[in-house]
């Protein structure tokens, strides 16, 4: 007898924590990701199957503006690469049912070619007065709308707007409108090196530092340039700001970098970061606002000044910011959120307008046929 109660009231205390499939089927706000999900059936046993994870699942708001965006247009286009990305990057490796006020989380992102960094490529997790925020590729940032629950495998957030896919470094320069940093990559014939390294740090200078420097720049050969651009990359240190502290660290090209952190703000050299932690498909990229010169390594931090003086000394400002010719214009292909902050514009919207209503329509066929698929 006392057995017996015992055991009710133990099962009755304990909620026994359900598998993902059952959690997600009988979650209303999911039920765009479950019935998208049904369409690929090996990818969601696999899902189902994982443990120690936590999923970051978009609800069907997020699915809706998902579908309604240019990268939702490429989902329908059914591109298998990106829709196993998008998957992967929701699941981040570990449980966390919550984070830290400002962390970096690796996620189990495939494939390679936007995940060239040891240990996953990351998500980072904002939290202010209990409101958690998740940054991703180009600086989107989706909030967490409730959770976490158990399941089996670890738990689930609910988050109001799907992650974007960190992207290439020069992809990225393209879409923040960092066009001088995108060009001079160019010019310098180092697209792809830089593209093509793992574990990177990169140091890009906006289109002002490359503007108040242009009278130094057409003076340059391109070894100059590439000279120039390798010492702005450190690899193998991804020194997202969380890590960054006081000391120097090696550039590619082979000088040092100093970097300072004073009264919250951090400085390369001269320079300051004005946009930190966009994260890249190989490490992550920090704006700065001064171009950084190899041959003036002592040039110091100037805190009290909104900007540090350029490190080429009688370099005078251009009319024009260099290197932009020939870079393609920022098209916003990824998520729905603008680069805000990084110079870049308001947004893109004339370019995304046209790609909504491919997704809209894209949108009621693929849930349809995902209805079709479930129901079978
Ligand atoms: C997707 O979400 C919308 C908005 O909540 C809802 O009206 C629609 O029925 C959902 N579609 C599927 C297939 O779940
Ligand atoms: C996408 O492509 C895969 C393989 O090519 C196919 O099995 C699947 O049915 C396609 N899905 C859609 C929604 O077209
Ligand atoms: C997940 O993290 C663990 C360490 O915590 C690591 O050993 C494992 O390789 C990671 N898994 C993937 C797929 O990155
Ligand atoms: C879960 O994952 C985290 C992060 O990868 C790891 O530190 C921890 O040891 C794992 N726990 C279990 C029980 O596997
Ligand atoms: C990742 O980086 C390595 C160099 O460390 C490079 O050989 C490889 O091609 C890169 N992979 C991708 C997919 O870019
Ligand atoms: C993300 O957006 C929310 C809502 O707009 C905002 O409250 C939050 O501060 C933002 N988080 C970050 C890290 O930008
Ligand atoms: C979820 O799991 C954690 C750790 O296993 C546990 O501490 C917590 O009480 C569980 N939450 C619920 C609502 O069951
Ligand atoms: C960078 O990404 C863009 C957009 O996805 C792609 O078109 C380009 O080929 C990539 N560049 C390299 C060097 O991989
Ligand atoms: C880093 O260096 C700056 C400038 O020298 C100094 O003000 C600051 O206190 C240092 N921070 C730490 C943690 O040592
Ligand atoms: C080095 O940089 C400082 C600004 O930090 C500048 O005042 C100085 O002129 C530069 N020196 C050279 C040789 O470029
Ligand atoms: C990019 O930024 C520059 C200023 O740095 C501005 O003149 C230009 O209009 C911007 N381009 C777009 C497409 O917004």
């Amino acid at each position: 007898m006392l057995f017996r109660s015992l055991t009710v009231s133990t099962l009755a205390g304990v909620a026994v924590a359900q598998d993902l499939t059952t959690l997600l089927m009988s979650t209303p706000e999911l039920s765009n990701l479950t019935s998208y999900l049904g369409l690929f059936p090996e990818l969601t046993a696999t899902l189902a199957s994982l443990q120690n994870i936590t999923l970051l699942a978009p609800n069907n708001k997020a699915f809706m503006k998902l579908l309604n965006s240019p990268a939702g247009a490429a989902l329908v286009q059914n591109d298998t690469t990106m829709i196993q990305a998008l998957f992967t990057y929701h699941v981040l490796n570990g449980t966390y049912a919550d984070f830290s006020d400002k962390q970096f989380v690796p996620t189990l992102l495939q494939p390679p070619q936007f995940t060239n960094v040891t240990g996953g490529q990351m998500v980072e997790a904002v939290t202010s007065e209990n409101h958690v925020s998740l940054v991703s590729g180009l600086l989107s940032n989706a909030s967490v709308s409730s959770g976490p629950v158990n399941f089996t495998g670890g738990v689930v957030h609910i988050i109001d707007d799907v992650l974007t896919v960190p992207q290439n470094i020069s992809e990225t320069a393209i879409q923040f409108n960092l066009s001088a940093a995108a060009g001079a990559l160019i010019s310098a014939d180092l697209v792809t090196t830089v593209d093509s390294l793992s574990d990177v740090t990169l140091f890009v200078p906006n289109n002002e530092a490359f503007e108040a420097i242009g009278s130094a720049l057409p003076k340059l050969t391109t070894q100059d340039l590439a000279s120039i651009l390798q010492y702005h990359l450190v690899q193998g240190v991804v020194g997202y700001s969380t890590l960054l502290q006081n000391g120097t660290v090696q550039s590619v090209q082979g000088n040092d970098l100093t970097i300072t952190i004073e009264d919250g703000e951090v400085f390369v050299n001269s320079a300051r970061v004005v946009v930190p932690d966009v994260l890249v498909a190989n490490g992550v990229v920090h704006v700065i606002d001064n171009v950084l010169n190899p041959s003036n390594t002592t040039a110091a931090p100037s805190p009290s000044q909104k900007s540090g003086s350029p490190a080429f000394s009688g370099a005078s400002s251009a009319s024009n910011i260099p290197f932009t010719s020939g870079v393609p214009m920022p098209t916003s292909t990824m998520g729905s959120q603008s680069a805000t902050g990084a110079t870049a514009t308001s947004s893109s919207s004339s370019g995304a307008a046209m790609p909504a209503k491919t997704g809209a329509m894209g949108a009621a066929a693929l849930l349809g046929g995902a209805v079709l698929v479930l129901n079978m």
